[in-house]
């Protein structure tokens, strides 16, 4: 059933099939199916209070928005959540041009933290929208959250959660990495200073996509380290590309370590899911609490076959997801069968 429905919704989007490229040996297992449109980038899943019904926001023009009545699909496109673009203008950037949306919901609100930036530079803003429903077309942008520019920071890749009744911001990419901010009201951020999260001292730094979930005693810090590319001509070495690290905390505000105890200040992250046999390069993570499963990992990632095909680019990419199992308090990527 998986190979099935994993091979119809790479059917449709039309790139070579699986069948012909002989599996490898793999420490994990295969994401669970996908119908309909599987397409993501920087996805941000949620499900809706009223219907259960699954959202996928993805960067794109406007915000990509997707919808399905299951994890697995059929997924379908329901246009930008904000057609007109973001109310905020930066210099030499379109304004539809939306990334790494957040999504949470508070208070009968979904919250949609979102970024304006110019690729590969700290000209770059987190702006909010809310809406009642998330229906395309019901958000209102309130644009910045009043994050001030810092030279050892890029305010991109914001994820919001809450700790002890206070609410916060993690953020960050490349530069000195992940920093965490507290917010005065979801729309504002406080005048205290962020504070640095996790950070790699190799080579140029490069952690982003941070994502923050609680569980049991411990706050656990998700990233992506590696390169991320839009993987079209030009790929990473091998073993540079995109993956997810983990990183735990008793406070969720400071200390956090991997598995060997290493301090994620300090070079430290475990990894929980890396390229495997057709998945490339996984990335750009989250972690949906499903009102049927449980904890769901989902990521983005390359089909293996069409980096192998020549690459198509942002367009390439596809969604996966697994649910996640538990072994001494650390996550670790499930197979989906029988899910
Ligand atoms: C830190 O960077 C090095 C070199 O790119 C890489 O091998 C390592 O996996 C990175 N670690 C983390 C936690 O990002």
């Amino acid at each position: 059933m998986v190979v099935t429905l994993f091979g119809l919704c790479v059917a449709t989007l039309a790139i070579p099939s699986m069948a012909r490229i002989a599996p490898r040996d793999s420490t994990y297992p295969a994401p669970g199916p996908c119908m309909g449109n599987c397409w993501t980038h920087d996805p941000s899943m949620i499900q809706r209070s009223i219907d259960s019904m699954y959202f996928r926001f993805s960067t794109g023009p406007g915000v990509n928005t997707m919808v399905s009545p299951d994890l697995e699909g059929p997924w379908e496109d329901w246009g930008p959540a904000l057609p007109k673009g973001s109310i905020i203008q930066l210099d030499g950037v379109d304004d539809m041009d939306i990334w790494a949306p957040d999504l949470h919901y508070a208070d009968d609100t979904y919250y949609m933290y979102y970024v304006v930036s110019k690729l590969g530079t700290q000209t770059s803003e987190i702006g909010v929208a809310t809406s009642k429903s998330m229906d395309p077309g019901t958000w209102t942008d309130h644009g910045v959250i009043g994050l001030p520019p810092n030279s050892a920071y890029n305010r991109i890749d914001p994820n919001w959660i809450t700790i002890d009744g206070k609410q916060y911001l993690q953020f960050g990419s490349y530069w000195e990495d992940l920093f965490q901010v507290e917010l005065d009201t979801p729309l504002q951020v406080s005048s205290q200073t962020p504070h640095q999260l996790a950070y790699n001292a190799s080579l140029d730094h490069r952690e982003e996509a941070s994502f923050m979930f609680q569980h049991g005693d411990y706050y656990y810090l998700l990233f992506s380290g590696g390169v991320a590319g839009s993987y079209t001509a030009d790929y990473p070495a091998q073993g540079e590309e995109y993956r997810i690290h983990m990183c735990r905390s008793t406070s969720g505000t400071r200390d956090f370590v991997d598995k060997a105890g290493v301090s994620c200040l300090d070079s430290g992250g475990t990894i929980l899911l890396e390229s495997h046999d057709q998945i490339y390069a996984p990335g750009g993570q989250g972690v949906l609490n499903d009102q049927d499963n449980g904890l769901v990992l989902y990521y983005q990632y390359y089909p293996l076959s069409l980096k192998e095909a020549g690459g198509d680019g942002v367009a390439g990419f596809l969604y996966g997801w697994n649910k996640l199992g538990w072994q001494d308090d650390w996550p670790y990527v499930m197979a989906t069968d029988g899910y």
